[in-house]
């Protein structure tokens, strides 16, 4: 399959948008270039917008999730990645909503990592299934977890995510390690007034448990109705306050995403900052996203999205699903939006929907 990918796919130049050149959509033969000459080699990929919590910086209390029939069938979403890899993309995150309440979701994940040309297949989760999915994740081939946390405290934890069991979350992550994952990372959502006493406690917990953190700016998505602004707390204020605890070195990891790694003397546990509303990563960005509606989005940070469900329900040629995701490459802007949008968001997405 990955050779037959190897076509160039040469697009007409008004085909790739309006400000693309033919040569700014050109790509070499299995590789996606966008026209800023990024390479994608990356993709993530939310598998249904269902949860089983509603936190309140993600989900309204009350949401309405798709019909089934406007989701991607597992052999969709196979059918999306396997034609991803084929033009070059090495590294699949699978995401939510929370990717397992997806039935059937270990049939996917096996045939994903078997893929020829991946090399990193990954999952976001919110943990409350972990303890009876980890080892089974580690049999199908998942290479790493990613779970959300964003405080130690149950009541507090129920309050975030209106539903979730913090116990069992905590029981999750302890099956990831005994089923052999390692660098597990724990996401947590920096909300002012709501866990910010508790950045310590985490980097704590991280470093007991073996695990990295990274530490997120609250993004403006979705009309979730709270002043976000008053929530809002930044990066810097971040390593200001862990600094004098845990002398935080920068590290010069790169994931080409908005993240940055600091290391903890003496220990394997790194601390991350992700900071969407910086833009200093927009230029070496290497990934895109599919919504479980199959709509490719090129920026998480604008509105602008390709959908490719017509042409996956059009027919079993690969062909033209092939050439939509070059030409989508023509829409990934060179720089995303969120500064200034905390109290008005203008992308209006949630979270749930992109898969964060
Ligand atoms: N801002 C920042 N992070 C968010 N997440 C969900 N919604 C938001 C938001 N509005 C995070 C979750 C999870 C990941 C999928 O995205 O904490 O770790
Ligand atoms: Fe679910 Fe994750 Fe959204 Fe929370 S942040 S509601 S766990 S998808």
């Amino acid at each position: 399959m990955r050779n037959e990918s190897l076509n160039p796919e040469v697009l007409p130049p008004a085909a790739a948008g309006p400000t693309t050149t033919r040569a700014s959509s050109r790509h070499a033969a299995g590789t996606l270039i966008d026209k800023y000459g990024r390479h994608i080699t990356y993709i993530r990929l939310s598998i249904t917008d269902r949860c089983d919590f509603r936190c309140t910086y993600c989900m309204a209390e009350e949401m309405t999730f798709l019909p089934r029939d406007q989701v991607l069938s597992l052999e969709e979403c196979l059918r999306v990645v396997r034609t991803f890899v084929g033009l070059g993309v090495t590294k699949v995150r699978i995401t939510g909503g929370e990717p397992l309440v997806r039935k059937n979701v270990l049939w996917l994940l096996e045939r994903i990592a078997a893929l020829d040309g991946l090399k990193d297949l990954v999952l976001t989760t919110n943990g409350s299934q972990l303890d009876r999915y980890a080892a089974d994740l580690k049999q199908a081939g998942v290479k790493r977890i990613n779970v959300s946390l964003d405080t130690l405290r149950p009541e507090r934890f129920k309050a975030i995510t209106r539903i979730g069991d913090l116990d069992k979350v905590l029981r999750g992550i302890d099956a990831a390690g005994a089923a052999g994952f390692t660098r597990t990372k724990l996401n947590t959502v920096m909300m002012r007034g709501v866990n910010d006493d508790e950045f310590v406690d985490l980097v704590r917990y991280a470093m007991a448990h073996d695990l990295n953190v990274s530490f997120i700016e609250e993004m403006p998505l979705g009309d979730v109705g709270h002043g976000r602004s008053n929530t809002y707390y930044s990066t810097d204020e971040g390593l200001a306050l862990l600094s004098p605890h845990f002398g935080l070195v920068p590290t010069v990891e790169n994931t080409g995403g908005p993240a940055r790694y600091w290391r903890i003397p003496g220990s394997e546990t790194r601390v991350g900052f992700i900071s969407p509303h910086s833009h200093n990563f927009c230029d070496s960005c290497n990934r895109v996203r599919v919504t479980a509606q199959g709509e490719l989005y090129p920026c998480l940070g604008q509105n602008d999205a390709m959908s490719l469900m017509p042409l996956l329900r059009e027919g079993d040629d690969d062909a033209p699903l092939r050439a939509a995701i070059v030409r989508a490459m023509g829409i990934k802007p060179k720089e995303h939006n969120f500064t200034e949008q905390l109290d008005a968001p203008r992308v209006v997405r949630f979270m749930s929907m992109t898969g964060g």
